[in-house]
């Protein structure tokens, strides 16, 4: 069943955050495990507070020498597999990328950043070399402001098109919520709008994320 691989080559770009917003908001609905393969572990970290979701797993001793197995694992079991890892180029990204169905590579919306995902994507290049089939994949603008598309943004997304990169139509927006669920240690519809501000349009941008990636799969599904 379809793993979904949060790649980036660079640190802090919020592949744990739109792979926990993806991961909860799909676990509303379906059984869904999160290999959490970043050694820092903030999955586990998160799901410590008590507050996992009942269809959600969390695999938190995925390594370089095991993660192709745990993939394999976690995809005969639940309809859904999402996988985090660190950020750098190490090998255990390659071999996580071999098992994706799609590769979502968060990027913020700095040109510096734009050009990080430049690095993600010949990771997919090399991977669709040495397995000789296509690696899906999108680029997902991340920490846009939800007030003004800036201009830079509206810049970066358009050169990506243009350079034949293909990106989401949806983003991630600067949302304090996005940030709460690591604090409370909550998926979003555990927190209270009394603690967080714009919990509702939060709500709704991870709905789009979450239908958008939905579709994707449904669309690479059709056309297999
Ligand atoms: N959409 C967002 N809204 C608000 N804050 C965000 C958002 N995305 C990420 N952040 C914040 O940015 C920081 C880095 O995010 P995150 O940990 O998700 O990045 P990462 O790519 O997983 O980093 P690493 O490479 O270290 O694993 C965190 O403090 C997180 O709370
Ligand atoms: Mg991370």
């Amino acid at each position: 069943m379809p793993t979904i691989v949060f790649v980036s080559p660079k640190g802090g770009v919020g592949k744990t955050t739109a792979a926990m917003i993806l991961a909860t908001q799909l676990s509303q609905g379906a059984d869904v495990t999160v290999i959490d393969a970043d050694p820092n572990r903030p999955f586990r970290s998160w799901s410590s507070g008590g507050n996992c979701p009942e269809k959600l797993t969390i695999v938190a001793d995925a390594d370089e020498e095991n993660v192709i197995d745990k993939i394999e694992d976690a995809a005969s079991k639940t309809p859904f597999v999402v996988v985090d890892l660190e950020g750098t180029a190490a090998k255990i990204v390659l071999l996580a990328v071999s098992q994706a169905d799609l590769v979502i590579v968060p990027t913020q919306g700095s040109q510096l950043d734009a050009e990080q995902a430049g690095r993600a994507l010949a990771v997919i290049r090399q991977q669709e070399k040495m397995s000789k089939r296509e690696v899906p994949y999108g680029v997902l603008l991340t920490r846009t402001n939800p007030a003004i598309r800036t201009r830079t943004t509206a810049h970066i997304q358009q050169g990506l098109r243009e350079a034949g990169i293909n990106v989401f139509h949806s983003e991630l927006n600067e949302r304090e919520a996005f940030r709460a669920m690591f604090s409370f240690r909550q998926p979003l519809q555990g927190l209270d709008p009394k603690d967080v501000a714009n919990l509702d349009r939060a709500i709704a941008n991870a709905d789009a994320f979450t239908l958008e990636i939905v579709d994707k799969l449904r669309d690479l599904r059709a056309a297999a």
